[in-house]
């Protein structure tokens, strides 16, 4: 649990060094971190490189910076592997997350690793559901 705490202030941390500007985007980049931390580290690790051959690396600016791919995979998923991930353990569909959470992972990721943040409202994930 300690673990946990710290790395959710770790990583809120070294994405307020980063590119996001304007206090509502740091917020939201901040709640994307915790979101993250509970969602998505483990199998996409905390650093985003995943695990080879298992869970791919999220470090790549193209991906981070492609809003459509990024809605569709977080909302339903994969149901089939279409990078590396076995067919046991794919990418699962995350609908159960809010419309809010969804856009402060993707603006957090995309800080973090990509070229710029990237703004999705909740108005378009709940249009992609
Ligand atoms: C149970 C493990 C698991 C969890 C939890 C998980 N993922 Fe994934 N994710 C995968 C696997 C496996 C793939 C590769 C699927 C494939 O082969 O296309 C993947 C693919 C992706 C991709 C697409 C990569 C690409 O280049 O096509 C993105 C983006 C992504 N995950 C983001 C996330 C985010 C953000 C979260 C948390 C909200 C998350 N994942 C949670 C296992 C997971």
């Amino acid at each position: 649990m300690k673990f946990r705490v710290l790395t959710a202030l770790l990583l809120a941390v070294f994405s307020l060094e980063s590119a996001a500007s304007g206090q509502e985007t740091r917020d939201l980049v901040g709640f994307g971190a915790l979101t993250f931390a509970d969602n998505c580290k483990k199998c996409h690790q905390i650093d985003g490189y995943g695990e080879e051959a298992l869970y791919p690396s999220l470090r790549d600016p193209a991906l981070l910076a492609n809003k459509k791919l990024l809605i569709e995979t977080l909302l339903h998923g994969r149901s089939a592997p279409r990078r590396n991930g076995g067919e046991e353990d794919l990418m699962p569909a995350l609908e159960f997350l809010t419309d809010r959470e969804i856009s402060a992972i993707i603006a957090f990721i995309s800080n973090t690793w990509g070229d710029e943040v990237l703004l999705v409202s909740e108005e378009e994930i709940k249009a992609a559901r």
